[in-house]
C-alpha cells in the first residue's frame, strides 16, 4: 500500500484529484468507481475545475459504490442526486455512462445482478475511489461482510445510521438498507484510492492498514490489493 499523508482535507483532495486526472489523461475512456459522503467532495470540486480548464469527461464511464434503498433520484439525500449536484451536472460526462444502483428497484436482487453485469460489460473498474466509515466500512460493506461478496443488499449498521443522520432531518429518516457493490467487486478494480480526513477516521485507518485482515474491518481487505494508494490527512493518520 502506498501511503500519502498530507496536512489537511484540501491537500488530501488535491492529491486524490491528481491521481484521477492522470488516469483520465492516460485513458480517456476510463471506468471510474465513485464514492459519496463528505470525503470526496473536494475531489469532485477539483475535477469540475479541471473540466472548466478543458478536461474531457465525454468518454468516461462511472459506477457508484452504493445507493440507499427507497430513495429515488430526486430525493435530496439519494446518492444519484449527490452525484448530479457535485459532479455529473458540472462536467461533460454522458449521463448514460453514469451508473448508480437503483434504490427504487422492485426486485432488489435482480438489480444487484444487473449492476455486476454492467460493470463486467464495461470491462471492469480502472480506478476506484473509496472513503471509509468510522467502523471500517467501504461502500456500505459493513463489518462482517464476506470478502467474496458482489453487489448486494445491506442492512446498515447502527453506527452508520447514526453517522449519516447528520444529512437527514432526523435519524428516523435515514434508510436502514442500501445496495452496495461488494468487497469482491471493489477488489476487482485495477487501482484504488482510499481517502480519509479527520480524527474520527483515525482508528478505522489504523485498523485498515496495520490491523489483521478481517471481515470485522472491511477496509483491511485492501492490504491484499496490489495497487492501493491511501491518501490521508494528518488527523486521520494520527494513529498510524
Ligand atoms: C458512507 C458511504 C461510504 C463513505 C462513508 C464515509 O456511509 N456509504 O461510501 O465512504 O460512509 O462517509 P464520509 O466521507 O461522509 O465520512
Amino acid at each position: 500500500m502506498n501511503i500519502v499523508v498530507v496536512a489537511n482535507f484540501d491537500s488530501m483532495s488535491a492529491e486524490a484529484a491528481k491521481i484521477v486526472y492522470g488516469q483520465i489523461m492516460r485513458k480517456p475512456n476510463s471506468v471510474l468507481g465513485l464514492a459519496t459522503g463528505s470525503t470526496p467532495l473536494g475531489v469532485y470540486k477539483l475535477l469540475v475545475e479541471y473540466h472548466n480548464r478543458g478536461m474531457d469527461f465525454s468518454r468516461v464511464t462511472t459506477f457508484n459504490l452504493d445507493e440507499y434503498v427507497g430513495l429515488g433520484p430526486d430525493h435530496p439525500q439519494s446518492y444519484r442526486r449527490y452525484m448530479h449536484e457535485h459532479l455529473f451536472s458540472k462536467v461533460n460526462i454522458n449521463p448514460e455512462r453514469t451508473f448508480i444502483p437503483n434504490g427504487l428497484a422492485e426486485d432488489l436482487e435482480a438489480e444487484c445482478r444487473r449492476y455486476d453485469e454492467l460493470i463486467r460489460q464495461a470491462g471492469g473498474i480502472d480506478l476506484q475511489i473509496l472513503g471509509i466509515g468510522t467502523n471500517g466500512h467501504i461502500g456500505f460493506n459493513e463489518p462482517g461482510t464476506e470478502f467474496g461478496s458482489t453487489t448486494h443488499v445491506v442492512d446498515l449498521a447502527e453506527s452508520t445510521i447514526r453517522d449519516n443522520a447528520r444529512f437527514f432531518e432526523s435519524i428516523d429518516q435515514v434508510p436502514t438498507r442500501a445496495i452496495s457493490m461488494g468487497i469482491k467487486s471493489i477488489m476487482q478494480a485495477k487501482e484504488i484510492i482510499l481517502m480519509a480526513s479527520g480524527g474520527s477516521k483515525a482508528d478505522a485507518i489504523y485498523a485498515a492498514v496495520h490491523g489483521p485482515v478481517t471481515t470485522a474491518v472491511p477496509a483491511s481487505v485492501l492490504q491484499l490489493h496490489p495497487s492501493v494508494t491511501l491518501v490521508v490527512d494528518q488527523a486521520a493518520a494520527s494513529k498510524l
